[in-house]
């Protein structure tokens, strides 16, 4: 099949989060599995300096944004064999700092940015001459894409155009603008209603998505169930509820070729299930790293994550205020909100000699800490997927889990199965409920037997893409065979 995706951040090329992971790694394993890729993003900052062997493509194209026309140049780049990465180079909207914000503050213009860059993904998906047989899009970013496509198919003569799957990676972001940037679609009023574009008066971006696209999918099949009720459904669980017999939950994998132990240049010392002594010799350079004791026997906790709400932070700091009393090690690698970096801060004054923080973005760091800690918290008030508990499994660090999307999906309590547990989970949104589970935790690591079978069963559990494709392939199909 010849797919075209489209995302406002890919790995390796850019990536604030998760989505640009799975976005790098779908593109990927699609293109091996023997369909025809592309991948549209934007040409961010940078993007050209560190990949040099980036070409322009000779098609610059201009497209109307309310009453202006803008320009787009693409570029273009072939990482393997069967796909293709276009980046689509508008200075004045992606020559900047930041993705979407700059020092905590949202870009002012965000709604103007992507309302362009989904328009060129829509253009793309018409005149590529290789002729895309399916559109799929992720987030907010690109969720005007599903509507574009009617508008043109129903008043802009294009015949057949290609099915739009959308892919909510979170529904926590939603792209909400005024209403003048509607104005910018340059689409009908008939689609800025109740059950389209339109919230309260505002924009909605991922709305409009949810309200026209022919599939919708998210990350993990918890989270589709979740999305459908008033707890978790941001608004939008009536609109999703509506559209539940086109809504689909396929687990993100895992990309292994980047996420291992065994050839991995982030990491000083490779190490296998067979060669755990890799593992401790990474914990005790990650304690130099992080200018911690070395103490070859303290138990060692570890969180990488954006600093937000989301990702439980609030229950993490009370539950380590109490639990770094005991003898443990916590170290943090985050970025966001200003008020959870000084709260960590604090945490460290406190406790100079057990938690140490690094704030910014690092992605050797991350390999690092993933590989030399014991114990990895992702106590998230909900998450869409997850990725750095299927991460930690592989580098035999077991995940503190709360029971709630993807990580509910992918780690097995022992209550559950005893023999089969892969990590700890817990319920309640709480501080002490998360220091309950670290309190477990430490009961593991006191029992060598215990510990060697929880690293074992993670290290063995496998996320790899194939599984992955196959579910987005069957949905693909089937939006195709309408
Ligand atoms: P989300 O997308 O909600 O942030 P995920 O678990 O899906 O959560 O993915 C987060 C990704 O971003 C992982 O690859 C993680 O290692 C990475 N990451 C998060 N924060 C940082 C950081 N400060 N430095 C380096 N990598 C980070
Ligand atoms: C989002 C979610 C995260 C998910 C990622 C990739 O950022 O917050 O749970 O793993 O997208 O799909």
């Amino acid at each position: 099949m010849r797919i075209l995706l489209a995302s406002s951040e890919v790995h390796p090329y850019s990536k604030t989060g998760g989505l640009a992971d799975m976005i790098g790694a779908l593109g990927k394993a699609l293109a091996q599995a023997g369909h025809q890729v592309g991948v549209v993003t934007p040409l961010y900052r940078g993007i050209k300096e560190r990949f040099p062997q980036i070409r322009r493509v000779d098609w610059q194209f201009d497209l109307p944004l309310g009453g202006k026309w803008v320009q787009a140049e693409l570029w273009s780049l072939k990482p393997t064999e069967r796909l293709t990465i276009y980046f689509v180079h508008q200075p004045a909207y992606f020559d900047r700092a930041g993705l979407y914000n700059e020092n905590g503050v949202d870009y002012p213009d965000n709604g103007e940015r992507f309302i362009f860059f989904s328009k060129c993904v829509a253009h793309l998906a018409r005149y590529l001459p290789w002729q895309p047989e399916f559109v799929h899009v992720n987030d907010w970013q690109t969720g005007l894409v599903p509507a574009m496509v009617l508008h043109q198919a129903r008043g802009e003569g294009w015949g057949n155009p290609p099915p739009v799957c959308l892919t909510i990676h979170n529904l926590a972001y939603q792209g909400w603008f005024p209403r003048n940037a509607y104005e910018l679609t340059n689409l009908s009023p008939a689609y800025f209603q109740a059950e389209g574009a339109e919230s309260f008066g505002h924009l909605n971006c991922l709305k409009a998505g949810i309200a026209f696209a022919d599939a919708i999918t998210t990350v993990s099949p918890r989270y589709a169930r979740e999305i459908t009720t008033e707890e978790f459904g941001e608004g939008l669980d009536w609109l999703l509820r509506k559209r539940q017999s086109r809504l689909f939950g396929i687990l993100n994998g895992v990309d292994y070729d980047e996420w291992n132990t065994t050839q991995n240049p982030f990491l000083k010392h490779q190490y296998s299930v067979a060669r755990l002594a890799g593992k401790r010799a990474n914990k005790l350079a990650l304690q130099r790293e992080m200018k911690l004791p070395v103490k070859p026997n303290t138990p060692l906790f570890g969180a990488i994550t954006r600093l937000t709400e989301q990702k439980g932070i609030s229950i993490e700091l009370g539950a380590l205020e109490e639990m770094l009393n005991a003898d443990i090690h916590f170290v943090l690698l985050g970025s966001g909100g200003t008020d959870y970096e000084r709260a960590f801060q604090k945490l460290t004054q406190r406790f100079p000699n057990k938690a140490a923080v690094r704030l910014g973005y690092d992605q050797g760091l991350s390999h690092r800490i993933e590989a030399g800690c014991d114990f990895y918290l992702m106590p998230s008030r909900f998450e869409p997927c997850g990725l750095n508990q299927m991460y930690s499994l592989r580098y035999g660090t077991i995940p503190i889990v709360r029971t709630t999307g993807g990580l509910d999906d992918t780690v097995v309590d022992a209550s559950t199965n005893p023999r089969k547990a892969t990590g700890i989970k817990f319920a309640a949104y709480s501080a002490p409920a998360l220091a309950k589970a670290i309190r477990k935790s430490l009961v593991i690591y006191q029992s060598a037997r215990l510990l060697q079978l929880y690293r074992r069963n993670g290290m063995a559990a496998d996320f790899s893409w194939n599984r992955t494709v196959a579910e987005y392939e069957k949905v693909y199909a089937a939006r195709r065979a309408r």
